[in-house]
């Protein structure tokens, strides 16, 4: 038998990335790979780039630049080293990276990797291959599933998509032209794929996609389904403890959403619900199609029916136009909703959409004083948002084992991070292993920077068992 062959995946950019290097090691497991966490040793390195922000392009050329040296080094030891690129920055500029960086042997936009083992053996025999249209096919159809040993050794929390791709056209991003036209997977699948996982020691799931709130995928009942209504047949599911989804876009939030994170115990109160400014001005020139007013009545009427719902956001500050009055109006709206959180960014012109083509520049200098001002504000509501948690007995999921011995970590509803010494609540030859895969209650003592720490508040059931001798 050959032996097996190592692959290195770089990711960059969102939880859609991290979720596709997953399923190109599950594409290429079959073929004899395993993974390596050195690059040097890899037989095969992938490149999974975002094409999203700044300069993204550059950042995969200099990599290119380092991983060539990498793969000169081994053609010295007699080893062959094949560099691939996926993603998003492969979707959009495939033919360019063919011409300027002959070191790379495949291109592979986010709709072909169940086409990997081909695009390689294609390398093999002509050299390069590139492979960047969106196949007719549905993707998802073709992608092998991971194992159950693979399932276990990835956690308790998995992610599974559920559509890709957007229609919304933001005129500053990427998404629609990289990602491309929305689609939605069937329901039976999810469900399978979702069975599949809780059968195998998941605990929790996070259903992705760029416009995840948008989803009508086919129900079982031949009509189209709502988020919503998968959400409450997902938590039906035996073993699935916590649900969430990310990311939405603030109209395609429906009654069907709404009802439940009223209904349902375990979609957690915690919502990434981008608004990306606060100005009216610049959300119309954004192409949002909501005003900060309607953002904001979205944000009520989740309030309304969950108190314990908190909020995080994405903010673009620069876009070109912003003036003083309008970035006062992001800053307003950020004070009134009181965020757990949000991430920030300077806009970049992106080539190909709209914004890139409008004039009045914000000048750096500007973007970045903004920039500044806002992530104190957000920061400022983040600190205020994780020390209310102290002196509170809070639900933390357990993930894993700690740094420190005898130590175990997992999350709270809002995914702070939560370290506990289970000690004596363990009972005899129980190690804190056994608590992984439960949500146990916590009585937070103190912050240290983004996690919290505190000490369990129940003795854990005593059928605790491992994880790894959970499942089928
Ligand atoms: N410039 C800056 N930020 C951007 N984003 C998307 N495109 C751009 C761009 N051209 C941000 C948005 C989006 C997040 C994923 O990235 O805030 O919600
Ligand atoms: Fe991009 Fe999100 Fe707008 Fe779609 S909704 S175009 S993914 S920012």
């Amino acid at each position: 038998m050959a032996p097996p062959r190592k692959l290195h995946i770089k990711s960059y950019g969102c939880q859609m990335n991290v979720y596709d290097a997953q399923r190109m090691v599950d594409v290429l497991t079959p073929e004899g790979f395993v993974e390596t966490a050195n690059v040097d040793d890899a037989d095969l390195v992938i490149l999974n780039t975002c094409h999203i922000r700044e300069k993204a392009s550059e950042k995969v050329y200099s990599e290119l630049g380092r991983l060539r040296l990498a793969r000169d080094e081994a053609a010295q030891s007699g080893r062959r080293m094949q560099i691939a690129v996926a993603g998003c920055v492969a979707q959009a500029e495939g033919e360019e990276i063919v011409r300027r960086a002959p070191v790379v042997d495949v291109v592979v936009g986010p709709q072909s990797y169940h086409h990997l083992p081909q695009l390689l053996a294609r390398a093999d025999a002509q050299g390069r291959a590139l492979e960047t249209e969106f196949p007719v096919e549905d993707k998802f159809g073709f992608l092998p599933q991971p194992a159950p040993a693979t399932i276990r050794a990835r956690g308790i929390s998995a992610f599974v998509t559920v559509q890709e791709g957007c229609d919304k056209f933001c005129t500053f991003c990427v998404v629609p032209y990289t990602r491309g036209a929305e689609v939605s997977r069937p329901v039976a699948a999810i469900l399978a794929d979702v069975e599949r996982l809780a059968d195998n020691g998941v605990r929790e799931i996070t259903l992705i996609g760029q416009n995840v709130n948008a989803y009508h995928g086919d129900g079982p009942d031949g009509r189209a389904w709502t988020l919503g209504r998968l959400l409450q047949r997902l938590a039906a599911v035996p073993g699935i403890v916590r649900l969430r989804y990310s990311t939405s876009h603030p109209n395609d939030v429906d009654d069907d959403l709404i009802a439940a994170h009223r209904d349902l115990p375990a979609l957690m109160p915690f919502v990434h619900l981008p608004v990306q400014s606060g100005s009216d001005r610049i959300l119309a020139a954004m192409n949002r199609k909501h005003s900060a007013a309607d953002y904001r009545r979205v944000i009520d009427r989740f309030r309304a029916v969950q108190p314990q719902i908190a909020f995080s956001s994405d903010f673009i500050v620069g876009f070109p136009g912003e003036t003083e009055l309008d970035f006062a109006a992001t800053l307003a709206l950020v004070t009134q909703i009181g965020y757990a959180g949000a991430y920030s960014f300077k806009y970049s012109p992106r080539p190909g959409t709209p914004a890139a083509e409008m004039p009045e520049m914000v000048p750096a200098a500007v973007m970045d004083e903004r920039l500044e001002r806002l992530q104190q504000l957000i920061d400022a509501q983040q600190s205020a948002f994780n020390k209310a948690a102290i002196g509170q007995t809070v639900d933390v999921l357990f993930e894993r084992a700690g740094r420190k011995p005898g130590q175990i970590v997992g999350r709270t509803a809002y995914l702070q991070p939560a370290h506990v010494f289970p000690g004596d609540f363990l009972g005899p030859g129980m190690s804190p292993d056994a608590l992984v895969g439960q949500v146990l209650p916590v009585r937070i003592d103190s912050l240290e920077r983004y996690s919290l720490l505190g000490e369990l508040a129940a003795t854990p059931p005593q059928h605790a068992r491992p994880l790894a001798a959970t499942g089928a």
